[in-house]
């Protein structure tokens, strides 16, 4: 761990406030063991619970009530200079008493210089603190230290059981892979949670580890995860994007990557309403192997007035940890379309995510979608921020032909009993969403009629429905004709 390294000199330099955020209150304190080993200075923790105690070779219960103004007292009153790991104590610093003592302690006023550790989750500092802290970040175990916890929790099982663990080994590395960016605590939890499972560590316990490291990970609640994704069967008139896909998976995936080759970085989805764009993102997924994170934007303005830059980033930041992956963007325009009235929030998000996305070293693979392409700002159409545009399309007719094939059989209909060509004529201008739904009405037509869904029942749907290509004719022919020669054709 380099950061002892780092903790030691910042000791040594006498750095009065130190904020180190996290859960993991056990890794702390073994980290300031190993400081204090080379350093040598008293080591104090602080609890509400317990108060001050000395955790160093000369333990001893502290004897000072554990309120904040007496323990600050006590701190201040101690001649020899001192580490004070503080767990949870940034609370109680809303108390005007308590943080004008803090101040005076950390600016040495009649007081010896202790270095004061704040340790917890969120250590949110008042203004006048702020700019005399040092935020460390803790860094969280390695790939060494995670196959060390899978080996004891493993050992543990088979101490309490009688029996061995079935091991894998192949999967157990791949656990140990994406336990990475978990705390020791997390990674324990969930190890132990598989092992529990079935007394064995395997293939099948990845999708679970993945939606709990998942679950860990989104703490602002703005990512969805979808382990489950769908397939380029799935979906007709893609085939470009499918190819695409599957002349990169291959360097996508690779450890270590030809240099030649750029690694794909992401795609823009444009394209008329319920032509399958969505179900593209999810088949990209599909196409990748790997699996799919939506982020909703809608959620990112709405739910944290305030708060919108720090939880993308955040999440962003997740989406590395969850990686390889695919992160998809739905209809981006309306989380980056914001008039001039929200105070350039936009603005900074649009900016963040383009840095983001330029400078992200992790294998997450962006898939953006959109309908309406004078919402997007330009900077995210300039070449080089995505790979390619994609432009999704209605349906032309063999198109067209397959859609109705693929959902007749998904409703358990015999595609061969229907004459496609003639239900695609009927179908022009309708997009796969609009077929879809006239197969869905159809079939409540013949249930309600009492007859077989055959083809005359959809012929007669087809004709009830007014496709948006007409409805909104204006629109769609703008968007297709802005695509002409910007995008490539997904089919
Ligand atoms: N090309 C297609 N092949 C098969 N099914 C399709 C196709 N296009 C649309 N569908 C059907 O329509 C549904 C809706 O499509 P989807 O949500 O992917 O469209 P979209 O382009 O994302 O639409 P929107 O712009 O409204 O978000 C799909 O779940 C699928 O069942
Ligand atoms: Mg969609």
């Amino acid at each position: 761990m380099s950061e002892l390294q780092d903790l030691t000199t910042l000791v040594r330099a006498a750095t009065p406030l130190l904020v180190i955020e996290t859960v993991d209150e056990q890794r702390v304190i073994e980290c300031f063991r190993h400081v204090i080993s080379q350093a040598l200075h008293p080591l104090w923790r602080w609890t509400l619970t317990d108060g001050l105690n000395r955790l160093d070779f000369a333990q001893r219960e502290g004897d000072v009530a554990p309120d904040a103004t007496a323990t600050l007292d006590a701190i201040r009153a101690q001649g020899e200079r001192g580490i004070y790991l503080m767990f949870d104590f940034h609370g109680l610093l809303r108390y005007a008493m308590s943080l004008r003592q803090l101040r005076e302690i950390v600016q040495r006023q009649r007081s010896a210089a202790h270095t004061i550790v704040l340790v917890g989750a969120r250590v949110e500092l008042p203004d006048e603190l702020e700019a005399l802290a040092l935020r460390v970040p803790l860094s969280l175990p390695d790939l060494k230290e995670l196959a060390g916890i899978l080996r004891a929790e493993a050992v543990a099982w088979q101490r309490e059981q009688n029996r061995k663990v079935e091991v894998d080994n192949d999967a157990a590395r791949t656990i140990v892979r994406n336990l990475l960016g978990l705390s020791a605590p997390d990674a324990r939890r969930i190890v132990r949670k598989l092992i529990y499972n079935d007394g064995a560590l395997g293939p099948q316990d990845l999708p679970e580890l993945m939606q709990s490291k998942f679950d860990l990970l989104n703490r602002s609640g703005l990512l969805h995860y979808e382990y489950a994704t769908a397939s380029f069967a799935d979906i007709a008139g893609v085939s470009r994007v499918r190819e695409w896909v599957q002349r990169r998976r291959a360097v996508f995936l690779a450890a270590t990557p030809d240099p030649a080759l750029d690694p794909p970085r992401g795609v823009l989805l444009l394209g008329v309403q319920g032509c399958g764009k969505s179900l593209a993102a999810k088949a990209i997924a599909g196409g990748f192997g790997v699996p799919l994170v939506r982020l909703d934007f809608g959620t990112l303005y709405n739910k944290y007035q305030g708060e919108t830059e720090k939880n993308l980033r955040e999440a962003l930041a997740s989406t590395e940890l969850l990686s390889p992956c695919v992160l998809w963007i739905d209809e981006i325009e309306k989380g980056l379309a914001g008039g001039g009235d929200d105070g350039g929030v936009s603005r900074r998000v649009l900016g963040y995510l383009l840095t983001w996305m330029a400078e992200r070293k992790a294998k997450v693979f962006v898939v953006a979608t959109a309908n309406a392409v004078h919402e997007l700002p330009a900077e995210l159409l300039r070449k080089g921020r995505f790979d390619e545009i994609f432009f999704v399309d209605l349906p032309a007719a063999t198109v067209r032909e397959q859609i109705f094939a693929m959902h007749l059989a998904r409703r358990q209909l015999d595609p061969a009993s229907f004459e496609l060509p003639a239900l695609a004529a009927a179908s022009d201008g309708f997009s796969g969403a609009e077929i879809e739904q006239t197969i869905v009405s159809a079939l409540y037509d013949a249930a309600g009629n009492g007859t077989p869904p055959d083809q005359p029942v959809l012929l007669h749907a087809l004709r009830q429905t007014r496709p948006l290509s007409v409805l909104m004719r204006e629109q769609v022919n703008a968007l297709r004709a802005w695509a002409q020669g910007r995008c490539v054709a997904a089919d």
